[in-house]
């Protein structure tokens, strides 16, 4: 599947490790954009992208982001097509 997870932090990279080793296409963003993603967080396929880039052609979003920061992306999810598993 094609998964995008907004928040890198303890669950969110547990998350992008495990779902890409286990075959699936990983996309991952935080808040301050992916340079800022550290390498182990990727090293079993995920890619690192910005948080639009994440939730766009996504089977899939996973939101691990704490829940006083879940406003901010509520624009992106607007956006995100009705049959996408949020
Ligand atoms: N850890 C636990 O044991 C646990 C248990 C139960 C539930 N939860 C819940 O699970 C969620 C994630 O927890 P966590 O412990 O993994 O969190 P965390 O370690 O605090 O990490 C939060 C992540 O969210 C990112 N983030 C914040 N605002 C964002 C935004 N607007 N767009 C994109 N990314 C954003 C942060 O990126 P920046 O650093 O760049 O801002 C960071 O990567 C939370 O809602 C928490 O309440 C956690």
């Amino acid at each position: 599947m094609k998964i995008g997870i907004l928040g890198v932090g303890h669950i969110g990279k547990t998350l992008t490790q495990r779902l890409a080793a286990a075959g699936h296409q990983v996309k991952v963003a935080n808040s301050r954009g992916p340079h800022t993603i550290e390498a182990d967080v990727l090293s079993t396929g995920g890619r690192a992208v910005t948080a639009a880039e994440a939730v766009e052609d996504v089977d899939v979003v996973v939101l691990s982001i704490p829940l006083n920061r879940l406003p901010q992306v509520v624009p992106l999810i607007a956006d995100v097509p009705a049959d996408t598993v949020v």
